[in-house]
């Protein structure tokens, strides 16, 4: 099995990717991530942990009822409510993984979950043994992995192995490992254990040290892994996980060197970047391989020139090949429903019914009168925000004036619903983002600390939407409001409100490795 050289994509961007503070997502917004992956061929889609809360679990449900193409998965510590648990959310998906783990490193084993390595192994087996009554397709990792010790590794990956465990991840949770190490490792693994050829092996690295990518590729060169785990952007929780967009592009344009086989729609990959990006409120950094705005700009004169005789010179990947060039304008002032209508099906939204549609076609022609080119990424802020609207928020922007003028102090008056009822409140501050912030405060007293601001412009030139993330903290939760507009003042009134409500939503959720 681990000869082959098909190299398995595992998306965890929905389960992995959301446990980053802030990230968290609405099932519609996991669903419409989950049919971008689709579209972009990935493997296997982790959609989340069914255990951790309802809103999980329905979820992966709703992943697991409209995803055909690729296997969907569920995290599931090893015990048996949450493995039946991800197999009762996994119900309707065609195809379908379990994934189940348990810490096998001293410290994890000692300290957080106060087992004895025998008491881990037994339950690890149990776990593979109560998992097959389910599906045969199931994934194993030992958590932390990279810093377990390598006999007691041996130990528990033959007994998953023979119970049935039919991929085994090995993980480094906590982005310690270094790539000869890394793969060394796995190379030895699965040569000492006498049934490692009876599983897919898999890698799955946290970036701490900015070795994520490196870790992954050791893992399959010399390792021999045929699995990489990966998020989108590489979010994920503190420094992230392995970046899809960075292997997988890596695989392909050295081909020469890897020869491997890839199941991936690279075309698709700057829309999937930028729709994880504009859901989550996590930025994209411009100079970010693959996807960043200035990945494929080639600004010195030198290399302009260059690219100008012969593109090679430069430029080692295409920008057409990771879907940069299919960014264009399509809908304008005069456009009808049914052309807004289609566009949306081809950027896979699907909305649930015509008021639906009709909501967000209304809001379409309010932007497309203050703007003259309406792009796809204006399409899908604009349904992120008529998402939110209809599921009934608590805090909901009206209207703003506000003046700021050199020399003197900015105010803001800012008019928003709470609960239905309407506030119209002014505030000062040192700008017109704080004078606004204040503004909606003196009503909202909500003991919100922000923490991070940000501003983004979603296209290109100055007529573009500027997109707002406000993250906000209140004792210990974090969430990530995001705003956009033409006038970035309403967008950071807009991202503000959306951080009130997602933590006015109580979103109770267990974090797996906790
Ligand atoms: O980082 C990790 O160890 C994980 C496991 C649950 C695979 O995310
Ligand atoms: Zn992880």
């Amino acid at each position: 099995m681990t000869n082959s050289n098909r190299l398995i994509i595992f998306d965890t961007t929905l389960r992995d990717g959301e446990q980053s503070p802030g990230a968290s997502m609405t099932r519609e917004e996991k669903v419409r991530i989950a049919r971008q992956l689709e579209r972009l061929r990935v493997d296997v889609i982790e959609a989340g942990f069914a255990a951790a809360s309802p809103g999980d679990f329905e979820a992966i449900r709703a992943i697991a009822s409209v995803i055909k193409d690729s296997t969907i998965c569920s995290l599931s510590r090893a015990n048996e409510r949450d493995i039946a648990r991800a197999a009762e959310a996994l119900l309707p998906a065609p195809r379908k993984r379990i994934h189940t783990f348990i810490a096998t490193s001293p410290l994890h084993m000692q300290m957080k979950l106060r087992m004895s390595p025998e008491q881990v192994l037994d339950q690890a087996r149990q776990a593979i043994r109560f998992a097959r009554q389910y599906t045969d397709d199931i994934e194993f990792s030992p958590e932390d992995g990279s810093r377990s010790e390598e006999d007691f590794l041996c130990r528990v990956l033959e007994a998953v192995i023979a119970e049935g465990a039919t991929t085994i991840n090995f993980p480094d949770t906590v982005g310690y490992a270094v790539p000869e190490v890394f793969g060394e490792t796995i190379r030895r693994l699965r040569e000492r254990i006498p049934n490692s050829d009876k599983a897919i092996w898999s890698v799955h690295c946290h970036n701490d040290l900015g070795l994520a990518v490196a870790n992954s590729l050791a893992g399959v060169t010399i390792g021999g892994a045929r699995q990489i785990e990966c998020t989108i952007n590489g979010l994920g929780e503190r420094a992230g996980n392995t970046a899809l967009e960075e292997v997988v592009m890596a695989v392909r344009t050295r081909s020469d060197f890897f020869n491997l086989e890839l199941g991936i729609d690279t075309t698709q990959i700057v829309a999937a970047s930028k729709m994880v990006s504009q859901i989550t409120g996590f930025a994209v950094q411009p100079n970010k391989a693959v996807v960043g705005a200035n990945a494929f700009a080639h600004a010195s004169g030198i290399h302009q020139d260059g690219m100008l005789k012969a593109r090679e010179t430069y430029e080692i990947m295409r920008a057409e090949d990771v879907g940069w060039a299919a960014t264009k304008i399509v809908l304008g002032k005069l456009s009808g429903r049914n052309a807004f209508k289609q566009r949306l099906q081809e950027l896979g939204i699907d909305l649930q019914s015509e008021e639906d549609v009709n909501a967000a076609f209304a809001r379409f022609k309010e932007l497309a009168d203050r703007k003259s080119e309406i792009f796809d990424e204006d399409i899908m802020a604009l349904v992120s925000d008529e998402e939110h609207a209809s599921e009934g928020e608590h805090y909901r922007f009206v209207a703003l004036a506000q003046q700021s003028e050199t020399g003197k102090t900015p105010i803001a008056k800012v008019v928003f619903t709470m609960d239905g009822q309407e506030y119209s409140c002014e505030g000062e501050g040192d700008g017109p983002v704080d004078a606004t912030v204040n503004a909606i405060e003196k009503q909202a007293a909500s003991g919100a600390e922000l923490v991070l601001f940000s501003i983004n412009a979603i296209s290109n030139g100055t007529e573009s939407q500027g997109e707002v993330t406000m993250r906000l903290s209140r004792s210990g939760r974090i969430v990530n409001g995001v705003g956009s507009d033409p006038d970035i003042i309403v967008a950071s009134a807009k991202a503000y409100l959306s951080g009130l409500n997602k933590l006015h939503s109580k979103i109770e959720r267990v974090n797996p490795q906790l």
